[in-house]
């Protein structure tokens, strides 16, 4: 969707971007991250067109953004940034249909879709279409800002620090939202940020700068487990999380819910189970708590094709990796960053189920130790 080719950006004699390569695929929310300074508002205003490149080339959805008009190419790509800048004598309404009205969109449509993006938002239409940004909490106008963005619903948008002015609890949902917003809508996003907290929650890849080069790129659980180097380590606190992390046993940081079934479970009522608790796959279970194995909607659905399916005994089940519970929780994180995993099952020395690792709970674990360390000091 985005692609950096040998990009340079000097000021004066001063290269703020120095020869950066960087690809953005299509859907990913890409956060970029790094020390203030690092250049990482100037990457997304070559983006835009805010700013001139000096060498290299941007192409976006595989246009090479020289030969667009800058006025129309920045029409085209949602920008939210921290002083949203709401127009103070516009109502709400108004706010969000600047630019497709300008765009000479429909009027019905425009009004349509202003109402269904207060809506998604769960500000009711009726009482805050007329309203002035005066009337509104800081989140509320940075929501209306972030809607104003999405009012042409465009495939790309870029973020600049825009939860940055807003207070912890506020910006807590407004990142919710963002990231519910961007996977139903499937849009693309760049999203830039200095604190590191908001990257791992929000990015598919975080994307970590300093003086104007990307140092790495990667998915927020390989950054945190693969650090490049001393300076990423440095930046995701890594250094002061080793220590902890290191002692920590699989039991300890494993889900021990685990969604399970017995071999005597009927095939709707599996299919159920699935739906309710929102799991693509059930771990089935004997008796007595042994692991048989898992059994996937897929392969459930798959075998009913074939034959009609009384009990889930009667489809194979897929055997998957385990890791006993005293483990060390760094070995659980690498085999399932490793083998890419979506899941790593716990057991003990009888193969009785204990629990789950998920990618997810990786994620949050390496989290919450940064966390607790920062508010140590
Ligand atoms: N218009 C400009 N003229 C000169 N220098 C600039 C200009 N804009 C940004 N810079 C410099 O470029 C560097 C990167 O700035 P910026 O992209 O805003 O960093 P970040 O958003 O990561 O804090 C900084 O050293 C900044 O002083
Ligand atoms: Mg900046």
């Amino acid at each position: 969707m985005v692609i950096f080719k040998n990009v340079t950006k000097t000021f004066g004699r001063h290269a703020v971007i120095s020869d950066m390569n960087l690809e953005i695929s299509r859907g990913q929310l890409a956060v970029l991250i790094g020390p203030s300074g690092c250049g990482k508002t100037t990457t997304l205003k070559l983006i835009n067109r805010l700013q001139d490149l000096t060498s290299g080339n941007i192409f976006v959805d595989g246009k090479d953004i020289s030969e667009t008009n800058p006025v129309e190419l920045r029409r085209s790509i949602g920008y939210v940034i921290q002083q949203i800048g709401l127009f103070p004598n516009m109502t709400i309404e108004q706010n969000i249909e600047v630019v497709p009205r300008l765009l000479k969109y429909p009027k019905e449509k425009c009004h349509e879709r202003t109402r269904e993006l207060l809506d998604m938002v769960g500000m009711e239409p009726s009482k805050y279409l007329g309203r002035y940004p005066f009337e509104l909490s800081g989140g509320q106008q940075q929501r209306i800002g972030v809607l104003r963005a999405l009012a042409t619903s465009p495939p790309l948008m870029l973020m600049d620090e825009p939860f940055g002015a807003l207070d912890p609890i506020t910006r807590d949902s407004l990142q919710d939202e963002i990231k519910k917003l961007q996977k139903s809508l499937g849009i693309t996003i760049v999203f830039v940020t200095h604190d590191m907290d908001e990257a791992i929650k929000l990015a598919d890849v975080i994307i970590l700068m300093k003086d104007g080069k990307i140092v790495q790129k990667a998915p927020p659980e390989e950054l945190l487990a693969n650090p490049a180097n001393g300076f990423v380590r440095e930046f995701t606190g890594k250094k002061r999380i080793k220590a902890n992390y290191d002692l920590d046993l699989v039991h300890e940081i494993m889900n021990p819910s685990v969604v399970v079934v017995t071999k005597e479970k009927g095939f709707a009522g599996s299919l159920d189970l699935m739906r309710k608790r929102n799991v693509d796959s059930l771990v089935v279970i004997d008796d007595a708590g042994h692991l048989e194995g898992v059994i996937t909607v897929e392969a459930l659905l798959g075998a009913a094709k074939r034959k009609r399916i009384g009990t889930i005994g009667e489809v194979e089940l897929l055997k998957v990796p385990t890791i006993d519970q005293y483990a060390q929780a760094r070995d659980a994180f690498s085999i399932i960053i490793e083998k890419k995993l979506p899941f790593l099952l716990v057991v003990d020395n009888n193969n009785r189920l204990k629990g789950i690792v998920t990618k997810t709970s990786v994620v949050k674990a390496l989290a919450s130790i940064v966390w607790k360390d920062e508010n140590n000091e």
